[in-house]
């Protein structure tokens, strides 16, 4: 269990000691700490960050023929890891305000993470081999064939709403830092 999902639980230590760090500052400054100010700006840039290494460097991995740059399965872990990590930042970094375009964007975050866990779960499912071409006979023909129709549903729904988040994303971002930080 451990071993298999090494992932979620690197993921869920990490959100932990962040969640701690994030709790101090709000047990002794009595505050929640300010989407604009140090904490809460630090939060979301970096979580930002991870989000966007999350949609990009998995694609590229899967894109290059290149066996040197590592496995795919490890190349999905750190993608995991990283798209449970981010998102978690950002949620700390709203100060828990979710109006407009940043409480969409918000939502859109949080329907890519929860898609993101439903097709993990079908991705296992069916077997691959490390370079995540499915096993031909491993399991019957027609399951074969109803878990990638599923995958190909998943695909068509976890691929827009990533480029519509990273859209919302990059809107929100140029409005807050000209409204809320170089106006200031
Ligand atoms: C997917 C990533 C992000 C999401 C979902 C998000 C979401 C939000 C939300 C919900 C708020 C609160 C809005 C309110 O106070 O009404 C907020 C505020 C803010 N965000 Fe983000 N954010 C993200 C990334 C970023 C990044 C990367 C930056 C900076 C480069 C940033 C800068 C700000 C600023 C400056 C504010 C404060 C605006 C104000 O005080 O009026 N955000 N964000
Ligand atoms: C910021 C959050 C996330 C973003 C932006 C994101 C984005 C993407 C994108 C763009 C792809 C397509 C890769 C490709 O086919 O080129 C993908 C695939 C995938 N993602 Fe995510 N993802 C996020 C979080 C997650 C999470 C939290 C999980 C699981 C817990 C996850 C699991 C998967 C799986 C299983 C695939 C399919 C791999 C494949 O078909 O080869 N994602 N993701």
């Amino acid at each position: 269990m451990l071993r298999g999902n090494i992932e979620l639980w690197l993921a869920f230590i990490t959100c932990v000691f962040i969640g701690a760090g994030y709790g101090l500052v709000l047990f002794q400054t009595r505050e929640i700490p300010a989407a604009g100010e140090l904490l809460g700006h630090t939060l979301g840039i970096v979580g930002f960050i991870l989000m966007m290494l999350t949609e990009t460097l998995y694609s590229i991995r899967k894109r290059s023929r290149r066996a040197a740059l590592g496995r795919m399965s490890a190349w999905l872990k750190v993608h995991i890891y990283m798209g449970l990590v981010g998102p978690f930042m950002v949620l700390l970094h709203t100060s828990w305000k979710f109006y407009g375009l940043a409480g969409a964007t918000t939502l859109l975050t949080v329907i890519i993470v929860v898609s993101g866990v439903i097709g993990r779960y079908i991705f296992t499912r069916i077997p691959r081999t490390l370079d995540g071409v499915e096993i031909e006979g491993a399991l019957s023909q027609e399951a074969l064939r109803r878990g990638r129709q599923f995958l190909a549903l998943w695909h068509a729904v976890h691929i827009p709403i990533g480029m519509a988040l990273f859209v919302s994303a990059f809107v929100h971002i140029g409005g807050a830092l000209y409204y809320a930080t170089f106006l200031k």
